[in-house]
């Protein structure tokens, strides 16, 4: 057996928490040979509700579960952590866009980052899904000056996957065939779900459906694909959003299949001229615990268009919290 890592979900009562820490402890996202320390951090005002979560936890005997702390001090929270899913933070409701977030959630992720330099594993991997999430995960990156900025990371893999889901669904293909998507930019209205280097079934995605639908219907489908799940449910996406930071934090660990893209927001060092530092999404590989931006992909205007207007985003939203960084 490995020695167990210790992975820790702040957020751990909330939706997501509990759609993810099921899944983590059967082994679903670090793989079925992997023991595993869960680290739940709540509120005080939801340290009942995360009782009841560590109880059915425990309850499930899961082989790979070794031990579960639960608790509200972020310093134990985060203590010798190797993989870190910052969730806990309030979603937004019907009518809002997700910066709106930024003044009640900001706050949340400078004492975390802050937490996680001085008390986790120096190798650890951080994920943000916590919304605003580019901008959430630069606060909790600049306030951990002794660990890799390369170790913070938000979740773009949502969108990586409701992209897919659509041309697949468009083209009826299986979303196993569907190959290079790459997501561009911010987790918000102004991503850019980018198809042009993708292929279908071997065959390249523009050359299956045409312009109209891409630009019409496709992008902002993906672009408003959080809010239509909010109407419908009266609640923000949950279970998909669990999947999908489980996607990101295995990938991540255990690498990308061969040739395989996914897209991760991660910090900028100047790729296809993107400001250095901010915290942006680009198609990625990952080998051996890192990532690697996919170099070399050509960008016409209209992607470089699209790329820009969400990189401006980034730069108002750094600007509204640069008394956080
Ligand atoms: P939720 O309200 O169901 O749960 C949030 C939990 O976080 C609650 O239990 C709350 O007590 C806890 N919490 C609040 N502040 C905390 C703090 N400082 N420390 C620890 N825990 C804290 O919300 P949810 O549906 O689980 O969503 C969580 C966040 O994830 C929201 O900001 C939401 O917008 C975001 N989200 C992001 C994506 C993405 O793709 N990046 C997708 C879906 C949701
Ligand atoms: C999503 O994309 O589903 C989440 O970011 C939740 C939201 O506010 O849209």
């Amino acid at each position: 057996m490995k020695p167990a890592v210790r992975v820790t979900i702040t957020g751990a009562a909330g939706n997501i928490g509990y759609a993810a820490a099921f899944r983590i402890a059967a082994g679903g996202m670090l793989g079925t040979d992997q023991p595993i320390i869960l680290q739940l951090i709540e509120i005080e005002p939801a340290l009942d509700a995360l009782r009841g979560v560590e109880m059915e936890l425990r309850d499930c005997a899961f082989p790979l579960l070794k031990d579960i702390i639960s608790t509200a001090d972020i310093n134990i929270g985060f203590k010798d952590v190797d993989y870190a899913l910052l969730i806990g933070s309030r979603p937004r409701t019907k009518g809002m866009e997700r910066s709106d977030l930024l003044s009640a959630n900001g706050k949340i992720f400078g004492p975390q980052g802050r937490a996680i330099n001085d008390h986790a594993s120096r190798d650890v991997k951080v994920l943000v899904v916590g919304n605003p999430a580019n901008t959430n995960a630069l606060i909790a990156m600049s306030n951990a000056p002794d660990i890799s900025p390369t170790q913070f990371t938000s979740m773009m893999r949502l969108d990586h996957n409701r992209a897919i889901s659509q041309l697949s669904t468009k083209t009826r293909t299986p979303v196993t065939k569907i190959e290079h998507m790459a997501l561009w930019g911010n987790h918000s209205l102004t991503q850019y779900p980018d198809i042009s280097h993708c292929m279908v079934d071997g065959k390249s995605a523009n050359s299956l459906v045409n312009e109209s639908w891409y630009r019409n219907e496709f992008i902002p489908k993906v672009q408003k694909r959080g809010a239509e799940i909010i109407n419908a449910r009266g609640a923000s996406s949950a279970a998909s959003a669990a999947s999908a930071a489980i996607d990101h934090m295995r990938d991540w660990a255990l690498d990308t299949a061969n040739d395989a893209w996914i897209s991760m927001g991660i910090v900028s060092t100047g790729d296809y001229g993107i400001a250095k530092g901010l915290m942006y999404s680009f198609p990625v590989r990952c080998k051996n615990g890192t990532y690697e931006v996919i170099q070399g992909l050509s960008m016409d205007d209209f992607s470089v268009k699209m790329a820009k207007a969400s990189e401006a985003e980034l730069l108002e939203e750094r600007e509204a919290v640069k008394d956080l960084l």
